[in-house]
């Protein structure tokens, strides 16, 4: 069964920015990417690094001239040890994500958040960010 955890306000995590918080005993990294909430364990799958708090950066790719562009900034994280990029969305690895990704969690902003069964829904000015482990 999916449980579901209120970690902080929207507006809290400004566009390409994070959010390392401790959930049920998982330490996980909420990402704002150009709007959209992504979260991932923060435990690199190499050596155990807390991947989350790793440099955000894009990707290299060709343009049409084959000159080198760079492409999704802010999209990939690099962990802080040795390395190793994921992409944030997917939390796949960028040089084998057949193999090798870390853990994702769906977010999602709700407009209301209820506490409890017996209290009533309470709306808010600003989203609440929602992870679903
Ligand atoms: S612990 Fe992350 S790349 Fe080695």
């Amino acid at each position: 069964m999916t449980e579901v955890h209120t970690v902080c306000r929207e507006g809290e995590i400004p566009r390409g920015g994070r959010n390392i918080v401790d959930v049920a005993g998982r330490s996980i990294g909420i990402f704002n990417v150009e709007g959209r909430f992504f979260a991932l364990k923060n435990v690199c799958p190499h050596q155990g690094a807390r991947l989350c708090e790793g440099t955000l950066k894009g990707v290299t790719a060709l343009d049409a001239d084959d000159r080198p562009v760079l492409e999704r900034e802010g999209e990939v994280i690099r962990c802080p040890w040795h390395g190793w990029e994921f992409d944030i969305a997917s939390g796949r690895s960028l040089f084998n994500p057949e193999r090798l990704r870390v853990k994702t969690y769906p977010v999602t902003i709700e407009e209301e958040v209820v506490k409890f069964a017996e209290t009533y829904p309470v709306s808010v000015e600003d989203g609440m960010v929602t992870v679903h482990i």
